[in-house]
C-alpha cells in the first residue's frame, strides 16, 4: 500500500523548502459549495497553490483524480512535457452531474514523490 501524503497547511511549516515541497504537490479543489441535482457542475483541481511543480522527464505530475467519498469520479493522465517542460501548476476541470450531496477529495501522483491528497470539500445538492 503506498503512503498517502495528507493535506498540510503550509503556514504551520517553518522552512521555505518544506512549504515549497508540500504546496507544489497538494491538489486544491475549486468549485461552488452548492450544486443543483441533475445539472452539470464544474470542479477544478489545481496542483499547488503558491509553488510550481517541475515538469521533467523523470519528475512530473502523472495523474489527477477526483473522488466522491470512496467512489472515483474521474482521472486524467499526463506525460512528461505536457507543461512545456517548465515548472507549473497542473490544472484539470471535471464536469460532473451530482444526484446527492458529495464529499469531494482530489488525489495527485508525482513520479518522484508519490501520492498526495487534498482537503475534503462537502457540496450540498438540491
Ligand atoms: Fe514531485
Amino acid at each position: 500500500m503506498p503512503k498517502v501524503n495528507e493535506f498540510v497547511n503550509i503556514n504551520t511549516l517553518d522552512k521555505e523548502a518544506k512549504k515549497d515541497y508540500f504546496d507544489r504537490h497538494t491538489p486544491f479543489i475549486y468549485c461552488d459549495n452548492d450544486a443543483k441535482k441533475g445539472e452539470k457542475f464544474i470542479v477544478k483541481i489545481k496542483i499547488g497553490d503558491q509553488y510550481p511543480h517541475p515538469d521533467d522527464f523523470d519528475h512530473f505530475i502523472k495523474y489527477v483524480q477526483l473522488w466522491n467519498n470512496e467512489t472515483l469520479l474521474g482521472e486524467t493522465y499526463f506525460t512528461a512535457g505536457t507543461m512545456g517542460s517548465q515548472p507549473g501548476n497542473v490544472e484539470v476541470d471535471f464536469y460532473i452531474v451530482p444526484q446527492r450531496k458529495m464529499k469531494l477529495t482530489a488525489m495527485s501522483y508525482c513520479t518522484k514523490h508519490g501520492l498526495w491528497q487534498s482537503q475534503a470539500k462537502e457540496i450540498s445538492v438540491e
